[in-house]
């Protein structure tokens, strides 16, 4: 690639994004691809250890030890799904530090559905069965994407959010099989989490404006339309095998089609959320800035440590 232009070493890229070759960190990459993957895998980062508080809510009034110790497990692996992809998007040439500061100065986003509260222990259930259930359709698409470190982070991450959703799915199938009140709590959950959960997908593809060029770039491989469609898809049967009320009263199978219709999605709620002004946008920004400034010494204690052992020649 040496002596050639801008132009013709972007031409280049897109010739080997274009024959489905995985760009890795060390090979030459356009600016723009570089700096819209930090932005979004970044924000993939945020959200996972966001999405740690609501669900932290409910870890000591978790109804059994055995829904305590499933629900914790769940917890640890999104923590450690945040961490994964922090790493990842380190390999493009910024640090740690720089990331999460973007995140606590409210540069970076995160995603809108961990705004919501979690007011019943079905809400854990509905948090596994929809919001996993919605990160399982949009991580396996991320899998293929033409960024190595960031489609293989999403290969163990997949794995893990299965567990997440099958045990989510289980929770509101046990309520649905309990008494009038238990059931009513399962509908309840859902239908506050339904359409916060469709709208993790992002706006409308005519609304998108990274879409076009990340589709191109092949880090994302399906439009946010065609991805939630894919969700609504395979969540409705689900709906009703367990007797759960889908809240949409315009939801309906088009034979012709073989896709579900849905109502229209209420973007007002969408953008003012992400403006910062959902229900816990303050509660959760203020549980992250406080955690990070808790978590100081233990920062501290690790690099004096690393340092100490590079000082000994020890890969620390
Ligand atoms: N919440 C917050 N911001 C959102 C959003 C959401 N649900 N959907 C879109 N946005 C933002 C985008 O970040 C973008 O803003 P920016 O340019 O300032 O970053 C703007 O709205 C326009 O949206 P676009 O569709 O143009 O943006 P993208 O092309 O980046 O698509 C996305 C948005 C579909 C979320 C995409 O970024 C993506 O697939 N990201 C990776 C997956 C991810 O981040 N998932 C978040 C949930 S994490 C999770 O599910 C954890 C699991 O364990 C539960």
């Amino acid at each position: 690639m040496k002596n050639l232009t801008e132009q013709e070493r972007e031409k280049k890229f897109q010739e080997r994004i274009d024959r489905g070759e995985i760009i890795e960190p060390k090979d030459w990459m356009p600016e723009r691809y570089r700096s819209q993957l930090i932005r979004m895998m970044s924000q993939h980062a945020h959200s996972e250890i966001v999405g740690m508080l609501p669900e932290g809510n409910w870890i000591t009034r978790a109804p059994s030890l055995k829904r305590k110790a499933v629900l914790l497990a769940k917890v640890q692996d999104e923590g450690g799904h945040g961490l994964y992809i922090y790493s990842g998007t380190e390999t493009l040439n910024i640090s740690r530090e720089e990331l999460v500061g973007e995140f606590l100065s409210g540069k970076a986003k995160y995603s809108s559905i961990f705004n919501y509260p979690t007011l019943t222990w079905a809400d854990i259930g509905a948090i596994g069965w929809l919001v996993d259930g919605a990160a399982i359709v949009n991580q396996t698409a991320l899998a293929k994407c033409s960024y190595g470190p960031y489609a293989r982070a999403m290969v163990r991450i997949c794995k893990e959010e299965n567990f997440h959703h099958k045990q989510g799915y289980e929770i509101l199938a046990t309520l649905m099989k309990g008494t009038e009140g238990q059931k009513a709590m399962a509908q309840d959950a859902v239908n506050r989490w339904w359409w916060p959960s469709l709208m993790m997908f992002g706006p409308s593809d005519k609304d998108s404006p990274n879409s076009a060029e990340l589709m191109r770039w092949k880090v994302k491989r399906f439009s946010n339309d065609d991805l939630r469609q894919r969700f609504i898809d395979r969540t409705v049967p689900q709906a009703d095998n367990i007797g759960i009320k889908i809240p949409d009263p315009m939801l309906k199978f088009n034979e012709t089609t073989s896709h579900y219709e849905y109502g229209p999605i209420n973007w007002e709620e969408f953008y003012n959320v992400i403006k910062g002004n959902g229900i816990c946008n303050r509660e959760r920004m203020k549980a992250r800035r406080a955690a990070h400034t808790d978590g100081r010494w233990v920062r501290e204690a690790a690099e004096a440590y690393a340092k100490k052992q590079t000082a000994k020649g020890i890969e620390a």
